[in-house]
């Protein structure tokens, strides 16, 4: 599905905003935005890593968790108020969570899990879509590439297929207001996430991508004219997305975007 022209690459005097950007690939997507000349807001839940990185890219950090309906207005809101307008959302906060199905699983830990990963991408649409519409602005999640096939990390990869599912699914609606929304689905990264299982990583010989891999395939994605896709990023190939099996359905594109209220 294509996206109306005014849909086009980040550009400088926008303004984003990036959950979970206190490190690993949000911190270096906050950089690639801020060197394109862009305002940028860092949401996150530590303050401390936030805050750094704010000094060293001259962003805004706004204290926030994502789990929280209240916490993604107030930061959508501090945007605006202090840059005025918002084009480009990055919900890219995440877990891997720890609990695990099976003898000692926490419940309370399960929640959240679903929360910082799931919970995070429903309300961070919610808040910024009616800035989004008036800008004709872009929206990519995080998601993982551990969604796209069997994972050992299982609750994990359930939040991210949810993600994905539910990219897929709004994306026709949003699409008529202007707003394009897209999932970056990456393999193994180096950030801190993967830093109890860097040994068997590298004994397995699986390549890792880099931070600045996953935001310059963040910049690809936002300066395609596609949405609703899932986009596999890995260290060893070329960003694109994901070819999901066609299941033809008569008369089920006249049911997409249709919502209960419209
Ligand atoms: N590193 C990988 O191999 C990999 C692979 C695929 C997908 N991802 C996804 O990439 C995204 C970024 O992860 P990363 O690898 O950069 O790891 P990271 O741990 O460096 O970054 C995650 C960030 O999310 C923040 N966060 C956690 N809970 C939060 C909350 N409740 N509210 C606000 N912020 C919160 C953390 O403080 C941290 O800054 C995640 O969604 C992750 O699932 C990572």
């Amino acid at each position: 599905m294509a996206m109306p022209e005014n849909n086009t690459a980040f550009r400088a005097g926008q303004v984003a905003l990036v959950t979970g950007g206190a490190g690993g690939i949000g911190a270096a997507v906050v950089e690639r935005l801020v060197a394109r000349g862009g305002h940028v807001v860092v949401a996150d839940i530590d303050t401390e890593r936030g805050e750094a990185v704010a000094a060293r890219t001259g962003a805004l950090f706004v204290r926030t968790d994502v789990g929280s309906l209240t916490d993604n207005e107030a930061v959508v809101e501090a945007a605006v108020s202090r840059f005025g307008r918002l084009d480009v959302v990055h919900l890219n906060a995440g877990t891997t969570g720890r609990t695990a199905i099976g003898d000692g699983f926490a419940p309370d830990s399960y929640r959240a899990l679903v929360s910082v990963n799931l919970d995070s991408v429903v309300f961070g649409i919610q808040a910024a879509l009616p800035h989004l519409r008036r800008t004709h602005g872009s929206i990519v999640v995080t998601a993982s590439a551990a969604a796209l096939r069997p994972s050992i990390e299982v609750l994990y990869s359930a939040t991210k297929s949810a993600v994905i599912g539910l990219v897929r699914s709004l994306a026709p609606s949003l699409h008529r207001d202007g707003v394009s929304l897209n999932a970056l689905c990456p393999g193994l990264v180096d950030t801190p996430l993967i830093a109890g299982r860097r040994t068997a990583i590298a004994e397995a010989g699986i390549a890792v991508a880099s931070t600045e891999q996953v935001a310059d395939a963040f910049e690809t994605v936002l300066g395609d004219s596609r949405t609703g896709q899932a986009w596999l990023v890995m260290a060893d190939r070329p960003v694109a997305p994901f070819p999901f099996a066609e299941l033809p359905v008569p008369g089920a594109e006249k049911l997409i975007g249709h919502t209960p209220s419209g």
